[in-house]
């Protein structure tokens, strides 16, 4: 299960990578309706995904309670995605997830004009979650030590490759693509604020009763306890939770606990590095 599939350079896990697959997702044919949620793994998407598709529910939540959040929203790149597209909801617009780049889907996405919400975390949260994560995913790698993942993760060797190339790839194309930029941390502290912006860009107005269906139902204590997004449906192959949660923590700026002041150092000296001259104005502090 746990192979690697090395795409344009960066390493995919095999378990629901292909060639194929991965090379669909760079020549799909997006619709003009489409709405496309892209991020790094580890920066929310779960999170979401379910505030997404609650906007498009209209207070009706079968697939709330009925629908894993990736038959709602699948990865357009992972091989279950040929299968789950025909099923997707006809009376929604097509919600669609991905992990990958910028340069990888840009021409593809430039062809017709759907919807993109990129949303991004602090590196350092992304960074102890991805850690956290590979411990319980069974197609990924047990890493060997904190300190050798901050290394790989900084380096962009391990699995989806560079945070900081992903995040300056697609907030390089907000002029042209019709391109929300949203972050966990502003989901996390102003939630109801988040989710007007989301829906006044989606072209979906909420009242304050659906805004509050919403807010209920992707609030961290609804999410962990919901079998449609916890991955707890999937086997202990593939998640071991027994190991820990997928909804692990929730919150910003764990990394402190994680982080010593000389890894903390190291970082930041690296993220200045890549990020200082991205003329990027990021929201989150790095001390
Ligand atoms: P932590 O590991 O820091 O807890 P992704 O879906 O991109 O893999 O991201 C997973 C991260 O998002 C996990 O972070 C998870 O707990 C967090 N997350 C998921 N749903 C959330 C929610 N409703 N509120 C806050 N954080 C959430």
């Amino acid at each position: 299960m746990n192979t690697t599939e090395i795409f344009d350079g960066v390493r995919f896990p095999g378990f629901m990578h292909t060639p194929e697959s991965l090379q669909a997702a760079c020549t799909f044919q997006f619709q003009d309706t489409d709405i496309l949620l892209v991020t790094f793994p580890k920066s929310g998407t779960t999170w979401m995904q379910q505030v997404l598709s609650l906007i498009f529910c209209e207070g009706h939540l079968w697939p709330i309670h009925h629908l894993p959040n990736w038959a709602r929203m699948p990865w357009m790149e992972q091989t279950s995605f040929s299968s789950l597209l025909p099923q997707l909801n006809t009376s929604w617009p097509r919600l669609l997830t991905s992990h990958l780049y910028a340069k990888v889907l840009a021409p593809a996405l430039m062809k017709s004009k759907p919807k993109v919400v990129y949303m991004a975390r602090n590196p350092k949260d992304v960074l102890v979650s991805f850690y956290h994560f590979h411990r319980i995913a069974g197609f990924l790698p047990n890493p060997s030590s904190f300190e050798d993942f901050v290394d790989e993760f900084l380096e962009g060797t391990g699995f989806f490759g560079s945070w900081f190339d992903h995040v300056k790839g697609w907030l390089g194309l907000q002029k042209d693509l019709d391109l929300l930029f949203v972050t966990y941390e502003e989901l996390h502290k102003e939630p109801r604020f988040t989710i007007q912006k989301l829906s006044e860009f989606l072209g979906h107005p909420l009242g304050p009763e659906e805004e509050d269906v919403i807010l209920e139902h992707c609030s961290f204590s609804f999410m962990s306890q919901s079998n449609m997004v916890n991955y707890s449906l999937l086997s202990k192959e593939i998640i071991d939770h027994s190991q820990g949660k997928f909804l692990r923590k929730g919150v910003v700026g764990n990394w402190r606990e994680h982080f010593t002041p000389d890894l903390n150092k190291k970082f930041n000296a690296v993220y200045e590095a890549k990020m200082g001259d991205s003329g990027l104005c990021l929201p989150w502090t790095m001390d």
